[in-house]
């Protein structure tokens, strides 16, 4: 899928990574050395620089996203290559709320581009589906709706406990994701928007995506826009996903749909994502948490943090290299050189290893 180049850093970039935990200390490292293989024209230079931040640390010191990072991240980088955040040991997610939606709303992040594509056919659970069916991008909103973390409790703990979640919306953070999602259409010369709410069911948030919409939609007379009730949508993508080139939807939604996509497509192993403001420093990571039920022995996927630093390098404006990485995964699959979540049986550093030389050879 073409991402058009959203951050020209011209010949050198600096990456912060922020491995995180569980699996995401696993699969960052094969990214960092697909990247590093990827860059070998003289013409580029990327330094990465490691920030420890992750569940030992909060567990050890009591800090999540440290004092200033936010500005520094900003300031000093031109993006992010993010693992995952979640470990059994602090169920609050506390420090996983802290990092990654701290940096998400910090940083402004209002887009969530995640990417479904089907790279080899077998990987799908569809039947006779084919990679010309499986290929859309979800736009999930990314700055606001029911992750904002506005609510509270009244008699906690009693029988009569009530807790409250607020979803908030603006007019503007509603509007600009779904002119985003527009613009990408017309700029890849993709046909059809779909946008999906719930706005049978809430009647003021969804109310505004509706009104919305219906205002942003007649800006692009060419695309073919089309609106789902989310329950419908998630039907719709397992039924027939061709209908589909963009869906644009809430944070929450998002989430969800854009799980099943990865399904779709081989499974949330390979599925990519971009944490996006464009023209500013952005955030880059796959779509699957820490998976504590298989961190430490060595059999996660590193092909989607690999196909999330394809991304990465074609937000930065290094398309070819980004290109690269595609391709050495394509390869990869097409040889079944694959971890068990795909019914292979190599490891986590072996795939890794097999992508670095790919690359390299190319
Ligand atoms: P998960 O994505 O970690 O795992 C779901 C299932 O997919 C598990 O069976 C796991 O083994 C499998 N899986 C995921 N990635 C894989 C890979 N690369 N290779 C092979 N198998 C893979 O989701 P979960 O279990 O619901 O959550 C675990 C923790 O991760 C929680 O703390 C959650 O909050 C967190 N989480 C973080 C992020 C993030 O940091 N972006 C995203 C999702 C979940
Ligand atoms: C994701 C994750 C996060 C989210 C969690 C860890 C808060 O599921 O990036 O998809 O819901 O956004
Ligand atoms: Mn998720």
């Amino acid at each position: 899928m073409s991402v058009k180049p959203l951050r020209e850093c011209g010949p050198a970039a600096r990456i912060a990574v922020i491995a995180g935990d569980g699996i995401g200390k696993e699969v960052t490292p094969e990214s960092v050395k697909a990247i590093r293989s990827a860059i070998t024209s003289a013409r580029r230079q990327i330094e990465f620089v490691e920030f420890d931040w992750g569940a030992d640390k909060f567990l050890r010191e009591g800090v999540s996203l440290p004092a200033g990072a936010v500005e520094m991240l900003a300031n000093e980088f031109d993006a992010i290559l993010f693992g995952a955040l979640g470990d059994p040991r602090v169920p609050s997610n506390q420090h996983a709320a802290d990092i990654l939606l701290g940096l998400r709303f910090k940083l402004d992040l209002f887009v969530n581009a995640r990417p479904v594509e089907l790279f080899h056919d077998r990987l799908t659970p569809l039947r006779d589906r084919s990679a010309n069916d499986i290929r859309f991008m979800v736009f999930r909103e990314n700055s606001e709706g029911l992750y904002v973390g506005v609510g509270g409790f009244f008699k906690k703990d009693t029988p009569d406990e009530i807790a409250v979640q607020e979803d908030v919306n603006s007019r503007k953070g509603v509007e600009r994701i779904i002119r985003h999602a527009f613009d990408y259409a017309r700029r890849n010369q993709l046909k059809r928007v779909c946008m999906s709410d719930k706005s049978n069911a809430m009647n003021f948030a969804h109310d505004l995506w509706q009104r919305v919409f219906k205002q942003v939609l007649q800006e692009y007379p060419e695309i073919e826009s089309r609106h789902l009730y989310i329950d419908t949508l998630a039907m719709e993508v397992v039924r027939d996903p061709r209908q589909f080139d963009v869906i644009v939807t809430c944070n929450l939604f998002g989430d969800i749909i854009s799980d099943l996509g990865a399904q779709l497509a081989g499974g949330l192993g390979l599925a990519p994502s971009g944490n996006i403001h464009p023209g500013r420093t952005s955030l880059f990571e796959p779509v699957h948490g820490s998976a504590p039920n298989i961190a430490g022995k060595g059999i996660a996927n590193p092909l989607g943090s690999i196909l999330t630093s394809g991304m990465m390098l074609d937000f930065l404006g290094w398309k070819s290299e980004g290109d690269a990485l595609r391709n050495a995964v394509r390869s990869a699959l097409q040889e079944n050189f694959v971890t068990p979540d795909l019914g292979g049986d190599k490891g986590t550093v072996e795939v890794g290893d097999w992508i670095a030389e790919r690359v390299a050879d190319r």
